[in-house]
């Protein structure tokens, strides 16, 4: 069976006092879940993450950053390395989010050097990934992420899967109010199973956990959760309010 994981990504929100009392809030209205396998996580920005690290420590909740640079170190001025992360407690990175790839210009090939700092470093990664609304108008979605998927992460061996966690995000549906149909996200989800087993295994990909993420809120989780080859979800706005993410994560 593969893990179940409702991931916040809470971008350019909340300054310190406030990463603390939502994650404080967080572990209070988590308790009632059943959550057993259930993976909860949160990404503050960078720096706050140390002391969410803290507020997180003994709870379900994992604290996890939203980018990283590729690096060791070295003269990258604003930039921060995986081993940094390690350093304070942070063992996975969202990488490829589409708001890196359209205002800060990260590429495929970027991308592939940063998933290879988070092998080396024993760490995991979120990979996000997903084609934008012109891409479906003109029915290349599947191409694109097709290309996406094999420019930052089909250099990989099969087993350095297990350290990553697939999130497919389609750009249109992002902070947009309008979510793919359960339907979309279960036909794009299977597909890319299929193209993980053509080019590694069927236990590989069986194995993947695969988000997804775009507009969820308690109104549509449950639904969108309930296709078989949607193991969770990347939540944005919904993930900065307490009583909307425990009612998204009550729903996986
Ligand atoms: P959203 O963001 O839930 O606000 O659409 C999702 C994401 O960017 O990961």
């Amino acid at each position: 069976m593969r893990t179940k994981i409702v991931a916040g990504n809470w971008k350019l929100n909340n300054n310190k006092k406030e990463s603390k009392q939502l994650i404080k809030d967080l572990k209070e209205s988590i308790k009632k879940l059943k959550l057993k396998d259930t993976r909860v996580i949160v990404a503050p920005t960078f720096v706050n993450l140390s002391s969410s690290v803290k507020e997180a420590k003994k709870s379900k909740i994992e604290v996890v950053a939203q980018n990283m640079h590729q690096a060791k170190n070295g003269a990258f001025t604003g930039e921060i390395s995986a081993d940094m992360l390690k350093a304070i407690g942070v063992e996975t990175v969202i990488l490829g989010h589409s708001e890196r790839r359209t205002y800060f210009n990260e590429t495929d090939a970027a991308l592939a050097e940063k998933v290879d700092a988070i092998l080396e470093n024993k760490m995991e990664t979120i990979f996000c990934f997903g084609e934008l609304l012109e891409d479906r108008k003109s029915e290349n979605h599947f191409k694109v992420v097709e290309s996406q998927l094999s420019n930052a992460l089909f250099h990989l061996k099969g087993e350095d899967f297990k350290s990553i966690i697939l999130a497919y995000e389609p750009v249109w549906a992002i902070g947009t109010g309008e979510t793919a149909s359960p339907e979309q996200a279960q036909e794009m989800h299977a597909f890319i199973r299929s193209i993980i087993e053509k080019k590694y295994t069927k236990e590989v990909a069986e194995k993947v956990s695969i988000l997804y993420g775009g507009s969820v809120k308690p109104a549509n989780a449950e639904e969108i959760f309930s296709k078989p080859d949607v193991d969770g979800g990347l939540i944005g706005g919904a993930a900065l309010k307490v009583a909307d993410f425990t009612a998204i994560i009550k729903a996986i």
